[in-house]
């Protein structure tokens, strides 16, 4: 009976402590006792059909050619207020000023917060959101913006169609420290617990991003974390961007999930959503295989250098070809007299009496003089053949 009571006593408990949690308070994380296969449960539109992060499966992709370069509009011009740095548990954040923002979508959008997604294993132990051809990248930078010609802010727009545009950028470990990303990196270890915030001098914004943002993937998709709001126009660049394996370390080892006052310290690690269905969406991408592939000096010059041999080698060919003809012709034509009888192919064909006898040391001086005379002409070949038909008259 005691044990009954208890029970009883506990689920009351429980029902009480959910009753009273509303979304904003639950805390969510990407393991553990509200994981992300538990989202769902918590926050119905993270089990909606629109969910990102996606897998792009480059060859299922569908070219899209209205698919215009994305401008980001006052992200250099980061005057002197300074940023906000801010581990909010989850992730490390910029708030960003509201002049910022990104043309060449439908609408115009107004630039909000950027933020990053990591792993924890080093380079090539995935960290990124989005996937390409299922291989993740080292982490991912997203910049969020809303929509602020339908909607008045960002909490108005963020529950609504075509509230949000978030760009992507995937980020790999390359030879060479990125210096833009030490604006963020630098200042990690002053906001090592959750919720603490730092002041940051201000910095450019679009030197975190790549260089060609007219290749990217464009699809409909959601929030990555909770409530996963299925309001997201997502821009992910084809072209990554490269930081330094001790600036990923940095990334990945410095912060902490949990608060400066818990007593056990929890690293931020690992904190990217798995990858969700399609579900017939549709990815687009603005650019095809082939075109607006820029090639590299050492790509045009050996393009150059191939041409060229192969137009020497041609000419080699064709000479060769020319040299061949001629010399069965000669070969025939010898053949004929040989055999001193007009074949009534020779008369049908050539329609001329039939060859001379001759020697072959006066025709050989003779094709010589008469390749001489017509070097000069552009057409050597073609000249030179009827020439040779002509050689057999008396
Ligand atoms: C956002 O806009 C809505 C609708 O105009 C308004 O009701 C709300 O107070 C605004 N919220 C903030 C935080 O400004
Ligand atoms: C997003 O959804 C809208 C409405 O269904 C559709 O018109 C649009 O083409 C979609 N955009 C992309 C990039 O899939």
């Amino acid at each position: 009976m005691d044990s009954l009571g208890l029970f009883i006593l506990l689920i009351l408990v429980f029902f009480h402590w959910t009753a009273a949690s509303s979304p904003e308070e639950i805390t969510w994380s990407y393991t553990g006792l509200i994981g992300q296969s538990e989202w769902s449960e918590h926050f119905p539109d993270c089990g909606g059909p629109s969910q990102s992060p996606v897998d792009v499966i480059t060859t299922q992709t569908k070219y899209d050619p209205s698919l215009i370069p994305v401008t980001p509009l006052g992200y250099s011009q980061h005057g002197n207020m300074p940023f906000t740095l801010h581990n909010n548990g989850h992730t490390v954040l910029i708030e960003l000023p509201e002049w910022m923002g990104v043309e060449g979508l439908p609408w115009l959008f107004t630039a909000t917060q950027l933020h990053l997604h990591w792993g924890n294993g080093g380079p090539g132990y995935g960290g990124s959101e989005h996937t390409i051809n299922g291989l993740s990248a080292d982490a991912e930078l997203h910049v969020v913006h809303y929509n602020s010609e339908l909607y008045a802010n960002m909490s108005a727009a963020m529950t609504q169609r075509y509230g949000l545009a978030v760009l992507g950028i995937l980020i790999v470990v390359g030879e060479e420290t990125n210096p833009a990303f030490n604006h963020i990196l630098n200042y990690l270890s002053r906001i090592r617990h959750s919720d603490q915030k730092v002041f940051i001098p201000a910095f450019d914004v679009q030197a975190l991003l790549p260089k060609d943002l007219g290749r990217y993937y464009r699809y409909n998709g959601s929030l990555t974390t909770p409530p996963c709001y299925q309001s997201v126009i997502w821009t992910v660049f084809h072209e990554r961007v490269q930081i330094s394996k001790a600036q990923l370390l940095k990334l990945e080892t410095i912060l902490y999930s949990s608060k400066a006052e818990e007593p056990d310290r929890m690293l931020l690690q690992d904190n990217y959503r798995v990858t969700q269905r399609l579900n017939h969406r549709i990815v687009f991408c603005s650019f095809t295989a082939e075109a607006g592939k820029e090639l590299t000096s050492g790509e045009v010059t050996a393009i150059v250098i191939g041409v060229m041999c192969g137009c020497v080698g041609l000419a080699v060919i064709v000479r060769f070809i020319v040299k061949t003809i001629r010399f069965f012709k000669l070969l025939h034509v010898e053949t004929a007299v040989v055999n001193s009888s007009t074949s009534s192919w020779d008369v049908l064909h050539n329609n001329r009496p039939a060859p001379m006898p001759r020697t072959k040391e006066p025709e050989k001086e003779k094709e010589k003089k008469q390749t001489m005379a017509l070097k000069a002409t552009s057409d050597l070949e073609r000249k030179d053949e009827p020439s040779l038909s002509c050689k057999t008259e008396p």
